[in-house]
């Protein structure tokens, strides 16, 4: 079977980027019968950028109640919570003697957060995607289901899984970012300004957990325009954005008929009323997160239940994990006794 890798950092709520861009695969994977599956919550990057820690064990619980909520399976699937797996922490190690500073510094999401947090350029900050590596190439992965904003960081991953086996021998395979669509998606910000996300301005991100006037509320703020100049014309992101979005939780036919309205718009005769779409989407969008929103705050409240999924997966996942470990260690000659 091929392996999937996959982590989502526990620092809110999760949003409908992560849902669409990540989640969604998920799921899809652990049904299907090629794919063995380990899903984690990446608390131990998350006190790259918050250290303060007192609101991360309820963060971490609520992930993993909100993966289960969406679909994912504990006896499909390995679903564990980083720390849980040392074993990542020392691949990590010996993936920093292949990282290199200079290479560090011109990654993006570093750049970024460099801007973002001046007062707190730390190394874990630097060397973010060497940790990241290090959860990929622990299961030994080949596909990895994120985002099109992680599509960096697994081409870091190729390079130090290519320099290991440069350097001391074929263990590692080269893991790619993969989405069953094809495409890797962008879930846009509803300002249409960038990607949606959890530091971004709240009204302008829709999470999982978001009630049904909030949804109402937040869409109906989304940006829109005056409707297309031209029949058949291109739409601009931030209209795309509110299709792609229909799409994912409306029926073909409501879309089929916005998309109708959209080209038949000419020039002094627009027909869409984005009004009506952005209420049309709001509905279908609180129908569509109502059942997860619920469910997740069921499996919160239950300490038990998590308790045991969280052992269960820290199992699964240690087992792979120091299988992989046993052999790099003896790739490398750390295998003394
Ligand atoms: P994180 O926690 O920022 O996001 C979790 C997942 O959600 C996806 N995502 C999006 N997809 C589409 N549109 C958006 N607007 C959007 N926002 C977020 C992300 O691409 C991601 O798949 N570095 C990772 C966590 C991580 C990880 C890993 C992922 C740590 N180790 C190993 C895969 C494999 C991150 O910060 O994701």
């Amino acid at each position: 079977k091929e392996v999937v890798v996959s982590g989502i950092r526990p620092t809110g709520f999760l949003h409908l980027g992560n849902y669409f861009g990540a989640m969604r695969n998920y799921v899809r994977m652990q049904n299907d019968e090629k794919f063995n599956c380990y899903f984690f919550v990446a608390n131990w990057h998350s006190l790259t950028t918050h250290p303060d820690t007192r609101e991360l064990q309820s963060s971490v619980h609520r992930v993993i109640a909100e993966n289960i909520a969406c679909g994912l399976d504990p006896d499909k699937v390995a679903l564990y919570i980083q720390s849980d797996v040392p074993e990542i922490a020392e691949l990590y190690l010996y993936l920093n003697m292949l990282a290199y500073k200079g290479e560090l510094e011109k990654t993006p999401t570093f750049k970024d957060k460099v801007r973002l947090q001046p007062d707190n350029v730390n190394a874990g900050l630097l060397t973010y995607p060497v940790l990241m590596a290090a959860d990929i190439l622990i299961h030994r992965a080949v596909k990895v289901p994120v985002g099109k904003d992680q599509e960096q960081h697994l081409e870091i991953a190729r390079n130090y899984a290519d320099r290991f086996n440069h350097r001391y021998g074929e263990v590692l395979p080269a893991p790619y970012a993969f989405n069953y669509g094809g495409e890797l998606v962008k879930i846009m910000s509803l300002d249409g300004n960038g990607k949606m996300s959890k530091s971004e301005n709240q009204m302008n991100t829709l999470y999982l957990a978001d009630d049904a006037d909030l949804i109402r509320k937040k869409i109906m703020k989304a940006k829109t325009d005056q409707g297309p100049a031209e029949p058949n014309s291109v739409k601009p992101d931030y209209i795309e954005n509110l299709f792609t979005l229909m799409r994912l939780v409306s029926t073909e036919d409501t879309v089929a008929k916005f998309e109708a309205d959209f080209n038949a718009s000419s020039a002094g005769n627009v027909v869409i009323r984005y009004g009506d779409m952005k209420k049309q989407l709001a509905e279908d969008m609180a129908a569509f997160m109502k059942p997860i929103s619920e469910k997740a705050a069921d499996i919160q409240n239950n300490k038990e239940l998590l308790n045991r999924i969280i052992r269960q997966g820290a199992d699964k996942a240690r087992a792979s994990a120091s299988a992989t470990l046993k052999l790099i260690r003896s790739a490398i000659g750390m295998d003394y006794s």
